[in-house]
C-alpha cells in the first residue's frame, strides 16, 4: 500500500495533508525518514511512525451503536441525520455502513462496519440470524398472540417465519404490555407489522441482539464503541476478520 494512502486511512488527513507531513520529515518507515508519498508499505512487516510513535493500521472496523431515536440507518441522506453522520467525528476516514436497518424511531443495537462480507452473512436469509427486540405494546398481549407469532403471521404480501414472543409484564390499567420478540427475518417494519396483524400497536421498539451479538446496556442511547475481543470472536463464524 502507498504511504500516503496508509496515512490517510489511519486518520492523518487527506492525501494532500499527509503529503505535507511526509515532506516535513515527520514520518518514518522502519526507523528511516520517509521522503516520498508513493513509498510502498508492507502492512504485515513494516513499521510506520509519526514523530517516532508507531501507527497501527486497521483494515476492518466494527462499531456497536446504541442507536437513538431520530436518526436513520443509512450512509447518507438529504433530510435526516444518519447513523454514519452520528459517528463521523471518530470514523471520518473509514467507509462504515450499518448492518441492516432500524426504523427512525427504533433504538438499540446497530452494528456499523466496513466489512461487506460480515454484513452480507448477518443479513442473509439463508443464515437465519435471529434478532431480539424489546418492545412496549399498546394493548394487552395474550397467549393467543404468542401462539399466532409461533405459527407465523399472514402479513398480506408474505407470511412471517415463526417468531418467539415472550410476555414480560402486563399493565391492565393503562392497557400496555412489555414484551420480547425474536424474529428470524428482517423485512421492512417487520415487528410493527406483526403486531398490527394481531390488532396491536408497537409504542417503543428497541433491538437487544442480533445473532450472538448483544447490546452492551451500559452504552447509553447514542453511545458507541468498537467491539471487544470476545464479541469479535462470536462473529468470526459470520465472516468477521480481525485485522
Ligand atoms: N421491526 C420494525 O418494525 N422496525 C424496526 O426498526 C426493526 C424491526
Amino acid at each position: 500500500m502507498r504511504l500516503d494512502k496508509f496515512l490517510a486511512d489511519t486518520g492523518f488527513g487527506t492525501r494532500k495533508e499527509v503529503k505535507k507531513l511526509i515532506s516535513q520529515g515527520l514520518i518514518s518507515i522502519n526507523g528511516e525518514m520517509a521522503k516520498k508519498p508513493n513509498l510502498h508499505v508492507k502492512l504485515q512487516e513494516d513499521s510506520v511512525a509519526y514523530l517516532g510513535d508507531e501507527i497501527h493500521y486497521q483494515t476492518y472496523y466494527y462499531v456497536m451503536l446504541n442507536k437513538p431515536d431520530g436518526i436513520i440507518s443509512a450512509t447518507e441522506d438529504r433530510e435526516y441525520e444518519t447513523v454514519i453522520d452520528w459517528v463521523a467525528l471518530d470514523y471520518e476516514h473509514v467507509d462504515l455502513f450499518p448492518v441492516g436497518r432500524l426504523d427512525i424511531d427504533t433504538t438499540g443495537l446497530l452494528l456499523l462496519t466496513n466489512n461487506g462480507q460480515l454484513a452480507h452473512q448477518l443479513l442473509s436469509p439463508k443464515k437465519d440470524v435471529p434478532k431480539t427486540y424489546h418492545a412496549l405494546i399498546e394493548g394487552i398481549v395474550t397467549e393467543d398472540d404468542v401462539e399466532a407469532f409461533s405459527k407465523g403471521l399472514d402479513l398480506g404480501d408474505f407470511t412471517s417465519k415463526p417468531a418467539e414472543l415472550v410476555i414480560h409484564e402486563i399493565d391492565t390499567e393503562i392497557g400496555q404490555t412489555s414484551i420480547a420478540v425474536t424474529i428470524h427475518e428482517g423485512k421492512f417494519h417487520q415487528v410493527k407489522r406483526m403486531f398490527e396483524a394481531v390488532g396491536k400497536t408497537v409504542e417503543v421498539l428497541h433491538r437487544h441482539s442480533m445473532g450472538p451479538l448483544v447490546l452492551d446496556e451500559t452504552l447509553e442511547l447514542g453511545a458507541y464503541r468498537e467491539l471487544k475481543i470476545d464479541e469479535k470472536e462470536l462473529l468470526k463464524p459470520y465472516g468477521l476478520i480481525d485485522e
